[in-house]
């Protein structure tokens, strides 16, 4: 990173010394006065006793690095106003949009028919390592006006975590974005273990249509020396348990540590047999490697697969393709991939749905 020029910081200094403190983690001026002025409108709105010494200490942190979400408490996500504090990973804009085109295809009839949630079961939703509860909130309050018997339940291991999700489902409702529940709907957090069979058979029985996951899924090198996916602040500021998959997961032969939860979430879904999977993950070569010892999987052949880039309702022209795959015992498999930006999503769906 450049270091920023003492002609930029005299003239951010002459306006305020605040700007001046947030130049290290805006780097410019304009996004540096944008900042200031959420932040001084989120010090107005707290109340705090004393505002300028508060709206000061604010901006130094922010010039540390630390996350703008935390400073502020909250972070949009689609129409939602998603609580965000330290310990749990703050929502990201490609989740957001999978999130929004998962809603699309649903209420288009496009992924489960026209008829989707209005038989007797409605329509099961389960998302694993939830965080926030952003995408099990986001696909309940886009939904629940159109699919009567609606039922999503978000899951995370962290206690932080199901607990800042529990607060989100009461902040949105008090700001109308989720409205009161029909009888046949529900919307719930619980907490649980992706790793523990007694947590994954508790889900069984109930006839899920969708399985969702943005599980762990950075390295340990790049946790620890931060190239590529990660910068300073997320490995400062954001929880490790969110972002790289713990030691003590059990790596079957052939896949890395990495792609541990993958390997898990798929076994899950043989056992919850959900119609759809939708799997953010990290970058194409995750996704190359997670397809090749996917295709050994024994459900891989009555599925079909494609891959989601980062705005999958986006197509300008000649980004939509295909992906090669090499599997592991040599064989190629081609996979067809949608949308604009970098690879972000598996979705898997049962043939004929
Ligand atoms: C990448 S974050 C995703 C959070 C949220 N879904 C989002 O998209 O912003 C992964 C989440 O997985 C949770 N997690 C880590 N290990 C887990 C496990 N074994 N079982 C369930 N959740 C786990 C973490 O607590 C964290 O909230």
């Amino acid at each position: 990173m450049p270091r920023l020029p003492p002609w930029l910081l005299r003239q951010a200094n002459y306006h305020s010394p605040n700007l001046a403190a947030l130049l290290p983690a805006c780097r410019d001026l304009q996004s540096a006065r944008h900042e200031l002025r959420w932040i001084a409108q989120h010090v107005a709105k707290t109340a705090q006793a004393q505002d300028g010494e508060h709206l000061a200490q604010l901006c130094q942190q922010r010039g540390r690095g630390v996350p703008l979400q935390y400073i502020l408490g909250s972070q949009p996500f689609g129409h939602l106003e998603v609580k965000c504090r330290p310990g749990v990973l703050i929502p990201r804009p490609e989740t957001e949009a999978y999130t929004c085109h998962l809603v699309d295809l649903i209420k288009t009839g496009r992924l489960l028919g026209r008829d989707s949630g209005h038989g007797n079961h409605g329509l099961n939703i389960v998302d694993f390592c939830t965080g926030t509860g952003c995408i099990p909130l986001l696909l309940f309050s886009s939904l629940q006006q159109s699919i009567s018997r609606l039922n999503v339940l978000g899951v995370d291991i962290a206690g932080e975590a199901v607990q800042l999700a529990q607060e989100n489902i009461g902040q949105n409702k008090k700001l109308g974005h989720i409205r009161q529940l029909n009888v046949g709907q529900s919307l719930q957090i619980s907490r649980g273990d992706v790793f523990n069979d007694g947590d994954i058979q508790a889900l069984i029985g109930r006839p899920w249509d969708i399985l969702i996951s943005n599980p762990p899924y950075i390295s340990k090198q790049v946790w620890d020396h931060g190239h590529g996916q990660l910068g300073y602040s997320v490995r400062k500021y954001e929880p490790r348990l969110a972002l790289v998959p713990n030691n003590q997961h059990p790596v079957p032969a052939g896949w890395k540590h990495e792609d541990v939860f993958y390997s898990r979430l798929l076994d899950i879904a043989g056992v919850l047999q959900p119609k759809v999977v939708l799997l953010e993950l990290g970058d194409e070569a995750q996704a190359r490697r997670v397809l090749g010892c996917y295709s050994q999987h024994a459900s891989a052949e009555d599925l079909a697969v494609e891959l989601w880039r980062d705005w999958p309702d986006l197509n300008p022209d000649g980004e939509d393709g295909q992906f090669d795959v090499m599997t592991p015992s040599g064989r190629g498999w081609t996979v067809p991939v949608k949308g604009s930006g970098q690879i972000r999503c598996i979705f898997i769906r049962r043939r004929g749905e």
